[in-house]
């Protein structure tokens, strides 16, 4: 296993945006995204740039009240999670995550709230605020994941 991390600043929403769509690029069925960050870090906003790139999506709440909003693109269906009103962890499987980490795209805000029952190999993706700027630190430890990513940036 290892413990690969990459470190990547966003100035503006519109870095964020391009970064979103970036990693979108990349995604994969199978794979969870855990969004972490504080109170208006940017995890919807990540989550929102990367399902309008993949879908035709044209409205794309957030689903703090709903907790989950499902969309669907040609190659696999996209589960958008958000943890934050889970009272215990187990509610979680009445949302699907079994299904959705097997064989969707998951975006997991507040995955915290969930950390028991996360698959071991995800995207950990932290995003730091200031202003308005973000600190996206992406962070895998799968080596296939990281080569993915790598491969992603090449040019920067
Ligand atoms: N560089 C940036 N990247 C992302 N969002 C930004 C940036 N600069 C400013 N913002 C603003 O920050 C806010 C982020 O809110 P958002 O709802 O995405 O946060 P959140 O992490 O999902 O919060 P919550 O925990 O309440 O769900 C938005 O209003 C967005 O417009
Ligand atoms: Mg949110």
């Amino acid at each position: 296993m290892i413990n690969y991390q990459k470190k990547i600043t966003c100035l503006t929403e519109q870095d964020t945006k391009a970064l979103a769509e970036k990693i979108a690029d990349i995604a994969q069925k199978g794979d969870v995204f855990a969004l972490y960050g504080t109170l208006g870090a940017g995890k919807s906003t990540f989550a929102r740039y990367f399902i309008q790139h993949l879908t035709s999506a044209q409205d794309i709440p957030s689903p703090t009240f709903t907790l989950v909003q499902t969309y669907e693109t040609s190659l696999f269906d996209i589960y958008h999670y958000d943890m934050y009103r889970l009272k215990s962890p187990e509610e979680a499987y009445e949302l699907d995550i079994e299904d959705a980490f097997y064989s969707a795209v998951s975006l997991v805000e507040w995955p915290e709230k969930i950390s028991p029952l996360l698959p071991r190999d995800l995207w950990k993706i932290s995003i730091e605020a200031t202003g308005n700027n973000r600190i996206f630190v992406l962070e895998t430890t799968s080596q296939e994941k990281k080569q993915r990513l790598e491969r992603q940036f090449l040019n920067e």
